[in-house]
């Protein structure tokens, strides 16, 4: 369902943040704002600070931060419709029904409807497997065999499917019902009912739950050596195997106590983990990782740890991870890499080699910067002058995914040192930076008589300007103009057009968020953070938003003042930009147009600071 956003702004007003946060952390007056101790990390003095005037809290030990409704889904693990709710009734107020057509409303009511019902269905059949396991002594012997114990087949809900084509019409009496075929559970052939049969049939069942509970599919996995190994619910509306992780729910208490996440491929490597003391591990159910996984785990931990078969098929996998993770990679979090030995997966390695072995071996996994420098050297001879290119060119598809930050920043040196060039000159080649001292050249150029030669060698300032993360602003400079935008929203109302349009024109990630916010802005006015977060929910820039916000502490206060000056900076430049490269062009008359604009833009500016009082 979704709540209309005046609602959540009026939620969000009601409810005090501090108020809130203090439900759970001990929170001490110091100045304007409270802090206390990080109940997401575990810290012994207080890094965790929670500001009442922007009704936000941060912690600058992990990074987190957000707004009431984010507190409380961080800190119970609810969902967000569910947290509204919970606090709307808490503060009395009612939710309202959406402003949707009734027809659309009671589709919506029909599908919530519908996946209570597949919910329900499949708990049913989770209970029925679960029952059948204690009459199978052929499938508890398999279990025993592969050393599980009794209490982690308990925890994780294992079952057995018997052998038989209907068994499930014991515990469903009405075998026609379509939820039957809807919930994934039973198949139907092509010319009706009696076709119908179930599709896991004498196979291990593994439950699997969604972050609340709910049993949303299943694995099965024959016995033997039959094939395939493993079947898998189909997508139905509940479940969604790109977004679903397994045993993330019966994880949630060990990803606090750990601290990180253990993202393995099996389910077999979860439950024996669990019971070999990581209880923080989970697994993709049969498919690559995906952003939506990682940015799932990111909600729970601000630490994951991808684990992998030592194979080439692992290899591969774990690439995939790194692209998955890159974007969401930012400097309060930790992603990284642990292969195993070709032989082995981690219930093997655990089994094999002991719970101690395997956490010295979490220990040694390899951080993200250093597998994504190897991932870009493969193949690459880094003794040749044209390997290290290949790598530089290998490299940069990846090093774009990086939220912009330190990481990122420190990682553009080292590919610079293996490519064995400085790292202006790396940011010069991939168009990160408008280069400086080429600018300084061309004003000496100013003099001299425009030649072929001297356009020859301005040519620099007339090349496009390659798409993608690069950008105009130099990106500190963009990102400070966001964050201010982000933070206080008035600084934005201060703008002109000309102003807007040019910050939402600025290269991605930084001009597209500009452009959503601008849209934000002129259909709500101007929304303070704690709004804006709630819109973004689920959006595709709402980790780059995040990520930008992280890094303003609370108490440093942005001024609207401060954004006007950013905004005049870059059209000086931009201006400036042009005229050089009419100058280049030989293009006087239009050189001249540039520098009035320019004195002019320089008196309007003079001219509004001794107005301001
Ligand atoms: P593996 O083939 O590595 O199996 O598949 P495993 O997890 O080690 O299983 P055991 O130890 O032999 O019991 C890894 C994962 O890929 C998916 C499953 O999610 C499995 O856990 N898979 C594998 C399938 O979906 N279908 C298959 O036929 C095989
Ligand atoms: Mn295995």
């Amino acid at each position: 369902m979704t709540i209309p956003q005046h609602f959540i702004q009026e939620l969000l007003a009601r409810a005090d943040v501090v108020e809130i946060v203090g439900r759970y952390v001990q929170l001490k007056k110091t100045g304007a704002n409270f802090s206390g101790l990080c109940p997401f990390h575990s810290e012994k003095s207080p890094s965790f600070t929670v500001s009442p005037s922007k009704q936000f809290y941060h912690c600058f030990g992990c990074g987190k931060n957000g707004n009431a409704i984010g507190f409380l889904m961080d800190h119970t693990g609810a969902g967000f419709v569910e947290t509204v709710h919970d606090l709307a009734q808490q503060y009395g107020l009612q939710v309202p029904e959406d402003e949707r057509s009734p027809a659309e409303r009671a589709r919506a009511a029909q599908e919530t409807a519908q996946r209570a019902t597949l919910t329900d269905v499949l708990a049913r059949a989770a209970d029925a497997y679960r029952r059948h396991l204690k009459n199978a002594p052929r499938a508890i012997d398999y279990l025993k065999a592969r050393g599980l114990s009794g209490a982690v087949a308990r925890d994780f809900g294992l079952g057995y499917a018997p052998e038989g084509w209907r068994t499930l019409a014991s515990t469903f009496p009405d075998y026609a019902d379509p939820l039957l075929h809807e919930s994934g559970l039973v198949i139907t052939g092509e010319d009706g009912d009696d076709k119908r049969y179930d599709r896991f049939r004498d196979r291990i069942m593994f439950p699997i739950r969604s972050v609340k509970g709910e049993v949303i599919g299943f694995g099965g996995r024959v016995l033997g050596d039959e094939k395939p190994k493993y079947l898998n619910s189909p997508e139905t509306p509940v479940f969604h195997k790109g977004r679903e992780l397994y045993g993330l729910f019966e994880a949630r208490a060990a990803l606090r106590e750990h601290g990180y996440a253990l993202v393995t491929e099996g389910y077999m490597d979860v439950v024996a983990l669990a019971q070999l003391g990581f209880g923080n591990a989970v697994a993709t159910l049969g498919t690559a990782c995906t952003p939506e996984h990682v940015h799932k785990l990111f909600r729970f931990t601000e630490q994951v740890v991808f684990s992998f078969d030592g194979d080439a098929a692992g290899r591969r996998a774990a690439r995939k991870a790194l692209e998955a993770a890159l974007p969401l990679a930012t400097d309060v979090r930790s992603v990284k890499f642990l292969f195993l030995p070709p032989e082995h997966d981690p219930d093997s390695f655990i089994r094999a080699e002991g719970a101690d072995a395997f956490g010295q071996a979490v220990k040694e996994a390899v951080p993200l910067s250093r597998f994504l420098l190897e991932a870009a050297a493969q193949d690459c001879d880094l003794a040749t002058a044209e390997g290290r290119s290949h790598f530089a060119a290998n490299a940069r598809p990846l090093w774009q995914l990086l939220p912009t930050g330190a990481l990122a920043q420190q990682l553009l040196g080292e590919i610079a040192a293996q490519v064995q060039i400085g790292t202006h000159e790396l940011e010069d080649l991939w168009g990160l930076r408008r280069p400086s001292a080429a600018r300084y050249e061309k004003k000496t150029d100013v003099r001299a008589p425009v030649s072929a030669g001297g356009q020859k060698r301005n040519q620099r300032t007339e090349a496009p300007r390659p798409a993608g993360r690069l950008r105009a602003l130099p990106a500190s400079r963009a990102s400070r103009a966001l964050q201010i935008v982000l933070t206080e929203p008035s600084a934005w109302e201060r703008l002109s057009d000309s102003e807007h349009v040019l910050l939402c024109d600025l290269p991605a990630p930084h001009g597209p968020l500009f452009t959503w916010l601008a849209g934000q802005f002129m259909d709500h006015g101007p929304q303070p953070w704690s709004a804006l977060r709630e819109a973004l929910r689920g959006h595709e820039h709402e980790a780059f938003a995040d990520a930008e916000v992280a890094r303003v502490p609370p108490d440093i206060d942005s001024e609207p003042a401060e954004l006007a000056g950013i905004v005049r900076t870059e059209r000086r430049e931009q201006l400036k930009r042009r005229m050089d490269a009419a100058l280049a062009a030989g293009e006087l008359a239009a050189y001249q147009g540039l520098l009035r604009e320019l004195a002019e833009s320089d008196r309007a500016e003079r001219e509004s600071r001794a107005a301001a009082p």
